[in-house]
C-alpha cells in the first residue's frame, strides 16, 4: 500500500489517472462528476440503518446524536447502532438492519474488509450502501463514500509536524521524531499514514529527520484498536529504549486521543515536550493546543459529514442520484467508489479561535 500510494502520486504527476487493483487505496487527482445508476426511490418514512464502529473518538459519539436527530427531522426512521463488541457485533447489527427493511445503510466500519457477506445481502435486498468516513473495501456492494479527504488529512499532519519543529525547535536543523499510525483494521489508518509519509519520508531520506527506533513502516507503528493504552505502552518502550540520552523532538500522531497518550508517556519519562500532531478537534486536545502543548489537530466538522450523508439519503428517497464530487480517488480493491469528499482543516494555536468560532463546544478560545 505504501508503494501504491507513491505510485499513485508519480502517475498522477505524469497525468496518468487510471489506477486499479489495490485494496482500500487512494488514487490521485479529483474531478467533479456524478455516479451512474439512479435508485428507484422509496417511502418517505423508511428505516435508515446507521452502523457505527466503537467509540474510539468524540466524532463518532457526535455522529450518533446527529444521525438520530436529523434523520428523524427529515421524516425517516433511524436505526443507529455502535458495535463496541467488535466486528461480529457489527456484522450482526447490519444483518438485523437489512431484516428490519432499511432502504439505505450508512456504515462506519470497524474493519471495512470484513462486511462483504452482509453488504452482498444488502445489495440483494435492493439497499443502497454508503461508506461513512471509512471506506468499505474488497466489495462491489458499496455505492457511495462520504468522508473527509483522508489522504489530505495525512499530508496536513506531516506538514504540521515539520512546521512545528521549525517553529518550536528551530534552534536545530535536524530533529528526532517517532511515527504513529491508527488501527490497521481501519482503512483510514493507512491512508492517513501514507499522506503524512509523502511529506516526511523525503525528510527522513535526506537526514533532516531521524527515527531513532527505526520503526518507520506502517506495520511497525500501528496502534491496535486506536487505543490510548496501546500508544502509551509503545511510547514507554521507545523512550526507555532509544531516548535515554537523546531528545525526542516530534511525534506524528494520527489523532488526538493517541497524541495525548504519547504526550503522557513523554511526560512520565521526564523528557521535554515534543511537537505532536493530532486529529478530531477533541476538547482536551484543543485546550492543550491553546495552552501551548499539543501542536496541531485537524478539524473535520462532523455536522458537515452527517448532513452530506443525509442529503444522499434524501436524493435516493426521491429516486434521484446523490451528488458526488470525486470519482477517481478511493479505490476499494474492486472498484473506485463514487465519493463526496470534504476538505479537512489543519488547526494550530494560531488559527484555532477562527476555525472554532462557530463551535459551541469549543469556542470562545483564548491562547494560554
Ligand atoms: C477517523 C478519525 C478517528 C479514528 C479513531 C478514523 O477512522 O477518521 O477521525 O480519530 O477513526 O476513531
Amino acid at each position: 500500500m505504501k508503494k501504491f500510494a507513491k505510485a499513485a502520486i508519480v502517475l498522477a504527476a505524469a497525468g496518468a489517472l487510471a489506477l486499479t487493483g489495490c485494496g482500500g487505496g487512494r488514487t490521485e487527482a479529483t474531478t467533479s462528476g456524478s455516479a451512474s445508476g439512479a435508485a428507484a426511490g422509496f417511502e418517505a418514512n423508511a428505516v435508515i440503518g446507521v452502523a457505527m464502529p466503537q467509540k474510539t473518538s468524540e466524532n463518532w459519539v457526535l455522529a450518533e446524536q446527529l444521525f438520530n436527530d436529523q434523520l428523524t427531522a427529515a421524516g425517516f426512521q433511524p436505526s443507529v447502532q455502535f458495535a463496541n463488541g467488535g466486528v461480529t457485533e457489527q456484522q450482526n447489527q447490519i444483518q438485523a438492519m437489512i431484516e428490519k427493511g432499511a432502504k439505505v445503510l450508512i456504515v462506519g466500519a470497524i474493519d471495512g474488509s470484513q462486511l462483504g457477506t452482509q453488504l452482498a445481502a444488502a445489495k440483494q435486498a435492493g439497499i443502497t450502501v454508503i461508506a461513512y468516513d471509512r471506506l468499505l473495501t474488497n466489495t462491489p456492494d458499496v455505492d457511495y463514500y462520504v468522508a473527509f479527504d483522508n489522504y489530505k488529512v495525512g499530508v496536513l499532519q506531516g506538514t504540521a509536524l515539520l512546521d512545528g519543529l521549525k517553529a518550536r525547535k528551530g534552534d536545530k536543523s535536524k530533529w528526532n521524531i517517532e511515527l504513529m499510525a491508527g488501527s490497521p483494521d481501519d482503512n483510514n489508518a493507512k491512508v492517513f499514514f501514507d499522506g503524512a509519509m509523502s511529506v516526511l519520508q523525503p525528510k527522513i531520506d535526506d537526514g533532516t529527520l531521524t527515527v531513532l527506533s527505526k520503526q518507520t513502516s506502517f506495520e511497525q507503528v500501528v496502534t491496535q484498536g486506536w487505543k490510548a493504552e496501546n500508544a502509551q505502552k509503545r511510547f514507554d518502550t521507545i523512550l526507555s529504549g532509544f531516548y535515554q540520552k537523546a531528545d525526542l523532538d516530534g511525534i506524528l500522531s494520527p489523532n488526538d486521543t493517541l497524541a495525548r497518550a504519547a504526550m503522557a508517556s513523554v511526560d512520565a519519562a521526564g523528557k521535554p515536550l515534543p511537537v505532536v500532531t493530532g486529529q478530531d478537534s477533541e476538547v482536551e486536545s484543543v485546550k492543550s493546543i491553546m495552552a501551548g502543548k499539543q501542536y496541531s489537530t485537524i478539524f473535520k466538522d462532523t455536522n458537515l459529514l452527517v448532513a452530506q450523508s443525509i442529503k444522499m439519503v434524501q436524493a435516493l428517497q426521491k429516486g434521484g442520484t446523490p451528488e458526488v464530487n470525486d470519482t477517481k480517488s478511493y479505490d476499494n480493491g474492486v472498484k473506485v467508489v463514487p465519493s463526496y469528499l470534504i476538505a479537512p482543516v489543519i488547526v494550530t494555536k494560531d488559527n484555532a479561535a477562527e476555525v472554532y468560532a462557530n463551535d459551541k463546544t469549543l469556542g470562545p478560545l483564548t491562547k494560554g
